[in-house]
């Protein structure tokens, strides 16, 4: 998919999450927060629902959470201008709840769509609610920072940064996940070259010039 189309598509999801009535979430909401990124970026964070000063930005992971993923992404060298973030629901539930099943049910169509846009390489999952879209009925406790791996994608169960920072003793757990990421792409964009061999001989995806980081 060109750039321009990856662009107008998730400008049209970012329009509709914002005409959505579909739950109850948009109510007493001041932005809705669709997600926000790179439109090539090789990985997805998928978090649990906006909070506060996101609700106020209409911009995921901007309040303490997001300085923390911020921290962690800098720890493998590198920055949010490379991923694309995006959270289960996508306006605020009222004093930070948790989102109710049918509020995920009801919005997870619009990350459906966002998730085939972009086609990461690597889906990072921060915290129960997104984990239990891949892993159902695990516990994060004890599947955090072991990827699970399709033909074209890895899924990678992480701690919520909130969780973090509320539980030092998480942190070094956290800190030793992402620092596994980097190998994880390896691997995925591995098998990547291995299916994207056509019979024309067309050269695979990877060994093309290097993405621009075109934000959406
Ligand atoms: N926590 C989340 O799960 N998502 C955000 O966007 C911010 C905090």
């Amino acid at each position: 998919m060109s750039a321009d189309d990856r662009t107008q598509k998730l400008a049209q999801i970012a329009q509709q999450v914002k005409a959505c009535t579909a739950c109850r979430l948009y109510q007493n909401t001041r932005n809705p927060v669709p997600g926000h990124g790179n439109i090539h970026a090789e990985i997805m964070f998928i978090g649990e629902a906006p909070g506060e000063q996101e609700d106020i930005k209409g911009l995921p992971f901007v309040g303490r959470s997001g300085q923390y993923l911020d921290y962690l992404l800098n720890l493998i060298g590198m920055s949010r201008s490379q991923v694309f973030i995006a959270n289960v629901v996508k306006h605020r539930p009222p004093d930070n709840r948790d989102p109710a099943p049918d509020e995920i049910i009801a919005c997870k169509h619009f990350l459906d769509e966002q998730i085939a846009i972009i086609d990461p390489l690597l889906i990072v999952t921060l915290g129960r609610f997104s984990m239990a879209r891949y892993f159902p009925d695990a516990k994060i406790s004890t599947i955090h920072g072991k990827p699970k791996y399709d033909e074209r994608m890895a899924y990678y169960p992480l701690y919520h940064p909130a969780a973090a920072l509320r539980n030092p003793m998480l942190r070094h757990d956290m800190e030793a996940d992402i620092k596994r990421i980097p190998s994880i792409l390896d691997e995925v964009r591995q098998k990547r070259r291995n299916i994207i061999i056509t019979p024309s001989g067309d050269k695979p995806e990877s060994d093309a010039p290097p993405k621009q980081l075109p934000l959406f």
